[in-house]
């Protein structure tokens, strides 16, 4: 999939739909509370989530309520539908012909599935990051301007906001006195954290992370986990990772599907890992399958 298609306009709202408040794209901006204390406030909540892809069902009656500002893991073994539900949450599944998705996916109360949701304002909210590190072949810079000068923030002030995401993605220090150099001359690591800034540039409320750090080696691996704890702070974020104890090592919750695409346990990680209330997912963890 091409960052072209990502941010193609698909369904721009028309006349005869109802006018959505008080934005233009159907979504309202997020209370930002302005400090970083942890709340259990629910951002992202899914309702009998079911998704197909023809007739194949990829996630199968799927609930669940995402706090903000945390760092919520989503775990299972491959095919368990795990990339299938980030991609549902900024709509990205729209990209994909045969899928179908059926129920509720609310961001802040919202269903993102209304007719009146912009899908290409939806991912300037709600960023994502993929496995591979995937820079354009542009300077470090353009990298990271490249979602703000797409989303009509090109005002003059971008080199500010291109220096902001790189040092929240901390990646500032090392690439201060290299930012017209290529992107794509970066390290693994690097150009990871560069992705990351530039998910990060037009300040999403979400960053979707689809196996961030599975391509990398341990010291860049363990950069990310850390970057991510602290991203934490003011993004929601939610990971995708098949390292059990990567999850238990950064994120405050995990979420537990199994083969069918089904969840089978949402909770704190602790109680996860250390008592899980369902057989399939103790033999899960401690390696019985999967
Ligand atoms: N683009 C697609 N077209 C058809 N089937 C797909 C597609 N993407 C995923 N699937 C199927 O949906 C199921 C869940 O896949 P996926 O969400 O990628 O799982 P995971 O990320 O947990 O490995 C799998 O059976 C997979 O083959
Ligand atoms: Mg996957």
């Amino acid at each position: 999939m091409t960052n072209e298609q990502m941010t193609s306009s698909e369904t721009e709202p028309t006349d005869d739909q109802p006018a959505p408040t008080p934005g233009t794209d159907g979504l309202t901006d997020t209370a930002d509370s302005g400090g970083e204390t942890t709340t259990d406030r629910t951002l992202l909540e899914a309702r009998d989530l079911n998704v197909y892809y023809g007739e194949e069902q990829a996630l199968s009656d799927v609930d669940i309520e995402i706090p903000e500002k945390q760092v919520t893991a989503v775990i299972g073994p491959s095919g368990c539908g795990k990339s299938t539900f980030l991609r549902c949450i900024n709509r990205m599944n729209d990209l994909v012909d045969s899928a179908r998705v059926e129920g509720e996916l609310r961001f802040d109360g919202k269903n993102v599935y209304d007719d009146d949701v912009d899908p290409v304002a939806l991912r300037r909210k709600i960023g994502m990051v993929f496995q591979s590190p995937n820079p354009f072949p542009k300077s470090i810079r353009d990298n990271v301007a490249y979602g703000l000068k797409v989303q009509g923030k090109d005002d003059g002030d971008v080199d500010a906001k291109v220096r902001t995401a790189l040092e929240r993605a901390a990646l500032l220090e090392e690439v201060e006195d290299q930012l017209d150099a290529s992107g794509l001359d970066l390290s693994g690591g690097q150009q990871q954290r560069l992705c990351i800034a530039r998910a990060i540039a037009p300040d999403p409320d979400v960053i979707l992370m689809d196996e961030p750090a599975s391509a990398l080696d341990p010291v860049a691996t363990s950069k990310i986990e850390d970057l991510i704890e602290d991203l934490a702070e003011e993004y929601t974020v939610v990971i995708v990772t098949h390292n059990m104890q990567q999850a238990a090592r950064i994120s405050d919750k995990t979420a537990v599907f199994l083969t069918g695409g089904e969840l089978v346990e949402f909770d704190d990680t602790d109680k996860i890992f250390e008592n899980p209330e369902h057989e399939r997912v103790e033999d899960y963890i401690t390696g019985k399958f999967g």
